[in-house]
C-alpha cells in the first residue's frame, strides 16, 4: 500500500480542521506520508467530509485538495479509513455505519455520549476485526511524555498523589466572544466538561499511574447563562466545572480539577503535578520540572514573615531530548504504522469506552454525593 485514502468528517470544526487536517494529515503529507518501519512510505489522500457545501469547497481549495462529499458514509466504499471529528452527538451513528462497512476507524474523543454506545462501538469492532484507535492527544504533549521519561526512571520512588489543573475562562459571549462552541454547555447537544474531560482524565490516569478504581466527582454549571455563535443567548444546560478525586490502585490519590470558569495562575493551560516518596515532578503542555527528595527545601510554617524560601528555585527542568512534534500527527503516524501493519492500536474504542464511563460515574457520583467504584478494565 502506497496511499491510505482517508475520509474525514468534520473538517470543518476547530479539532477537525486545525488539528486533524492542517497539523496531522497535511503536514503527514508535506514530509512525503508515514515512514513505516521497513523505511518505506504510505502517503495520506484526504476526502474532506461535512455538511456545509461553501466551507467544503472552500476548504479543499485553501488546501488543494481534490475531493470533498457531504455524504460521507454513501462514499465509505471508496476509503481505506473513516475519521471523525464531528461534535460528539453525531459520532455513533457515524462510526456505527463506517465499523458495518468494515472500514478501519479513528476517533476523537469522547467516543460516544453514553457507556452503552460506546461499548457497542468497541463491540461491533472487534466482530469486524478492523483496526480502530481514539485520540489520546494528552499522553503524546512533549511535558507528558517527559514526565514519562521521568516515571520510567524510577524518580518517584512510591507514587502518593497527583494533582491535575485544567483550565481557562471561557468568555460568555456577550461581553466578549466565546473561545469554544455554544454545544460544549448544552447537555442536549451533547456538551459538558465532565464527558469532555474525563475522558481525557481516564487515558492519562491509566497510561501513566495505573488502574483508576473509584471516582469522587462534583459537576456544576457555575454559569447558567451564554451567548451562541450568532450573539443569541441560550441556556448553558450542560457542567462546566467538575472537581474530582480519582483513587488509583496503589494507594495513589488523583485529584483533578476542570473548569472553563476559572482564571489562570499556572504555567499552563494544563498542569500535573506529581508527588512520590524520591521527587516530585510538575508536567504540563510542553514543560516538565522536578524536584528530587535531596532537593527538597524545608519549609517552616510562620506566616509572620515572608517565605525565606525561593520555591521555584529548587525545581529542575527535565531537557529536550526528542524532537518536537504536534502530539495530534504523533498519534495519526502511529496509527497508520498500526493500521498498515493491520496490528491493533494501543489506544482502542475499547480504552474510549473506559473514558466515558468514567465521566458517566463521575456525573453520578456527582448527582447522588456518593463514591462510585470503576469496574475492572
Ligand atoms: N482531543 C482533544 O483535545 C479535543 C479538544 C476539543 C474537542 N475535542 C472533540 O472533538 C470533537 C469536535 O469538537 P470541536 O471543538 O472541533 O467542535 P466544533 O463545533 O468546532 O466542530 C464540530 C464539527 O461537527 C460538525 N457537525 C456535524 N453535525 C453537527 C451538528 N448537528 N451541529 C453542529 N456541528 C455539527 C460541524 O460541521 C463541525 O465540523 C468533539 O467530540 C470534542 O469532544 C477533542
Amino acid at each position: 500500500m502506497t496511499e491510505l485514502r482517508v475520509l474525514m468528517n468534520g473538517v470543518t470544526g476547530r479539532m477537525g480542521h486545525h488539528q486533524h487536517l492542517v497539523r496531522s494529515v497535511l503536514a503527514i503529507r508535506a514530509d512525503g506520508g508515514v515512514r513505516l518501519e521497513d523505511g518505506t512510505r504510505v502517503q495520506l489522500v484526504p476526502i474532506l467530509a461535512g455538511r456545509n457545501e461553501n466551507k467544503l469547497r472552500a476548504l479543499a481549495a485553501e488546501h488543494d485538495i481534490a475531493e470533498w462529499t457531504t455524504d460521507p458514509l454513501a462514499v465509505l466504499d471508496e476509503c481505506d479509513l473513516y475519521f471523525d471529528a464531528q461534535l460528539t452527538s453525531a459520532r455513533q451513528a457515524a462510526l456505527t455505519a463506517a465499523i458495518d462497512a468494515g472500514k478501519p476507524v479513528f476517533t476523537e474523543k469522547p467516543v460516544a455520549e453514553t457507556l452503552d454506545a460506546a461499548t457497542d462501538l468497541a463491540q461491533r469492532a472487534k466482530a469486524k476485526g478492523i483496526v480502530n484507535g481514539v485520540v489520546h492527544d494528552k499522553l503524546y504533549l512533549l511535558g507528558l511524555r517527559k514526565l514519562r521519561t521521568v516515571l520510567d526512571s524510577g524518580f518517584f520512588g512510591r507514587i502518593l498523589s497527583v494533582r491535575g489543573e485544567f483550565g481557562y475562562w471561557v468568555f460568555e459571549g456577550d461581553l466578549r466572544e466565546a473561545q469554544r462552541p455554544s454545544w460544549n454547555y448544552r447537555t442536549e447537544d451533547g456538551g459538558g466538561i465532565t464527558l469532555d474531560m474525563f475522558a481525557h482524565w481516564s487515558y492519562v490516569l491509566e497510561g501513566l499511574f495505573g488502574t483508576v478504581e473509584s471516582v469522587t466527582a462534583k459537576a456544576i454549571t457555575h454559569i447558567p447563562r451564554r451567548w451562541d455563535e450568532h450573539g443569541d443567548a441560550y441556556s448553558a444546560t450542560a457542567d462546566d466545572a467538575a472537581y474530582a478525586i480519582f483513587e488509583l490502585a496503589g494507594d495513589i490519590v488523583a485529584q483533578f480539577n476542570s473548569s472553563w470558569c476559572v482564571r489562570v495562575d499556572r504555567d499552563e493551560l494544563f498542569q500535573i503535578q506529581v508527588d512520590g516518596t524520591h521527587g516530585s515532578a510538575v508536567a504540563g503542555l510542553r514543560g516538565c520540572r522536578v524536584q528530587p527528595r535531596v532537593l527538597t527545601p524545608r519549609p517552616v510554617w510562620n506566616p509572620d514573615i515572608p517565605d525565606p524560601l525561593d520555591h521555584a528555585q529548587y525545581w529542575n527542568e527535565v531537557p529536550e531530548t526528542e524532537d518536537e512534534i504536534n502530539g495530534f500527527r504523533a498519534q495519526w503516524e502511529e496509527f497508520v504504522r498500526d493500521l498498515v501493519a493491520g496490528r491493533p492500536h494501543r489506544f482502542d474504542l475499547t480504552s474510549g469506552a473506559r473514558g466515558v464511563a468514567l465521566a458517566e460515574l463521575g456525573l453520578r457520583s456527582s448527582a447522588t454525593g456518593t463514591r462510585m467504584a470503576v469496574p475492572a478494565p
